[in-house]
């Protein structure tokens, strides 16, 4: 239990507090902000390896929308996180300072827009797995069918979409995306807690959006109760 609890619950976890602590550059600086994105990278190869089955297993069985949806998602993160990997090591100045391969500009832009889009397809892959996240949990903690706590977990979905919409126009984060510099800077001196809890919605905001998007490619791919019929 223990096991399954560190490797479906807590590393996932970890991987994206790293991540969230990356982004803060300006607050970390350089040397703690390396260390925090090894770590993320890192915790990748034993999550990886974690889920090595869902590689292996990804010439069988039949696909299905919500299926093609995973592997199309799962593609574009692989591609994403690999240029997130190879920027940090050419510009490392603290880890791998001893090589420091390059400060060129355009290398480093393609580093932080790479960050950007990863931040954001992990949050459409977290929400993607969302249902078995939620099923470990329960495993875990013991717990039996909740009409109350669906119908409050699903109030609180509502609620982390609508401050997830909020944080990402409070923090630019469309212009990020779109290689667009933005002139707004989270001004650390002060404030640092909002900034965390901005980006947390973000990435809660855009999971439950893929969350939901994936029950509806469930229930669309699942063949039409044939009750009706068999009633009779
Ligand atoms: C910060 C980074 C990441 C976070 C927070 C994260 C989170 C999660 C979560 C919560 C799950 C469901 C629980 C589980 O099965 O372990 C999961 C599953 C999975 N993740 Fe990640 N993930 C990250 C990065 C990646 C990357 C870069 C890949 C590589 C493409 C990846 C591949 C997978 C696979 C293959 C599964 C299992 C899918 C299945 O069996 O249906 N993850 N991830
Ligand atoms: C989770 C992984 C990572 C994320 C999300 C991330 C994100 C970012 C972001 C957003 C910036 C720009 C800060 C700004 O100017 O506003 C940045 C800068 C930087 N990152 Fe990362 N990073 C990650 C991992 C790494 C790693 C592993 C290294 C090196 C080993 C690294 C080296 C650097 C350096 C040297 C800069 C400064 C570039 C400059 O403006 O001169 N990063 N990173």
């Amino acid at each position: 239990m223990l096991r399954l609890a560190t490797s479906r619950l807590l590393l996932p976890a970890v991987m994206a507090a790293s991540l969230i602590l990356s982004l803060a550059y300006w607050w970390l600086d350089n040397g703690p902000h390396e260390i925090f994105g090894t770590a993320m990278f890192g915790l990748l190869v034993w999550h990886v390896y974690t889920n090595r089955r869902w590689f292996v297993t990804i010439r069988i069985g039949r696909y299905d929308a919500r299926r093609w949806a995973v592997v199309i998602i799962h593609t574009w993160l692989a591609i994403n996180i690999t240029v997130l990997f190879f920027t940090s090591v050419l510009i490392s100045r603290s880890v791998l300072s001893f090589i420091q391969l390059t400060d060129n500009v355009s290398v480093i832009e393609l580093h932080w827009f790479s960050a950007y889009w990863v931040v954001l397809i992990i949050a459409i892959h977290i929400g993607s797995h969302w249902k078995r996240v939620m099923a470990t949990t329960a495993t875990v903690l013991r717990l039996s069918p909740s009409r109350i706590r669906t119908n409050s977990l699903r109030l609180f979905s509502a609620l982390l979409l609508a401050s997830g919409t909020w944080s990402f126009a409070v923090l630019g984060v469309s212009t990020k995306l779109m290689f667009g510099y933005s002139l707004e800077f989270w001004e650390f001196t002060a404030s640092v807690t909002p900034f965390f809890a901005h980006w947390t919605a973000v990435i809660a905001g855009v999971a439950v959006l893929s969350y939901y998007s994936m029950a509806a490619l469930r229930s669309a791919g699942k063949p039409r109760s044939h009750s009706n019929n068999c009633a009779t």
